[in-house]
Parts: C-alpha cells; structure tokens; sequence
C-alpha cells in the first residue's frame, strides 16, 4: 500500500515533486550525524554522497535501505514518511 502510494506519488508529476528544501532539514535533523553536513561521512563505512555514483540508483533501490537500514545505518521505517526519505534522497541528489 505504501508501496504504490509512493509509486503514484513519482508517476504524478510536478505537483507532488520532491521537496529538496524539507529534504534538507530532514537530512539535518535524522542522517547529517553519520552522513556529514554536507554529505562528506562522518562514520567509517558511510558512503560519501558527493560522489555521484552512490546515488547512480532509481529512488525506489535506494528507498528501501533507508526504510529498513543497511550494516550500521538504522531503519526509518516508522520515523520518516516514504514521501519524506524521497525528499531527503532528491536533497542527496543535489550534493555530487
Ligand atoms: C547511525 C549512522 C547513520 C545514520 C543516522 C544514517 N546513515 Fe545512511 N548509512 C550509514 C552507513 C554506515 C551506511 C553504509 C551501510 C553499508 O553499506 O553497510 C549508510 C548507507 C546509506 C545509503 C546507501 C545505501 C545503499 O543501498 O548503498 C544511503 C542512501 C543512506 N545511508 C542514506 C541515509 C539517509 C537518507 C539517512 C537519514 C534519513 C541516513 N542514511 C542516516 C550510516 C547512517
């Protein structure tokens, strides 16, 4: 159900697009501590998100690693809404 809400929510266009600048407070507050301010890793084994090749993946590869976490990272799942981890994902996109 999530699943396909999201998926409509990316099939419907310019009116329901990501939200970098709510993706960037998000990043601050929940990934910015092992992620780095500006996506430079603060914690060993965190991939650096100014290369772009980390984020070389459709939103919906990547969606599923921050919702239910990856080696050390967390899971989001219950923190962030799917809608608000593609908007931190858009926010990642913009620091290659
Ligand atoms: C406790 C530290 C920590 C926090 C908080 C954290 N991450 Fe991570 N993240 C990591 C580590 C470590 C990895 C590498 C995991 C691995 O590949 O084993 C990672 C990997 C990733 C990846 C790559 C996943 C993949 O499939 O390769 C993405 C994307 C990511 N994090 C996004 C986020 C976002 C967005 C947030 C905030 C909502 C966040 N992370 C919060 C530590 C963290």
């Amino acid at each position: 159900m999530a699943a396909a809400a999201a998926f409509l929510a990316l099939c419907a266009g310019p009116a329901v697009a990501a939200d970098i600048h709510r993706g960037a407070t998000l990043y601050t507050t929940h990934c910015a501590i092992c992620h780095g301010a500006n996506g430079s890793p603060v914690m060993p084994g965190a991939p650096d998100f100014r290369r772009m090749e980390t984020l070389m993946r459709p939103d919906m590869q990547i969606l599923p690693a921050i919702k239910n976490g990856k080696g050390s990272m967390p899971g989001f799942f219950g923190i962030l809404r799917d809608q608000e981890i593609l908007d931190v994902v858009a926010y990642l996109r913009t620091l290659s």
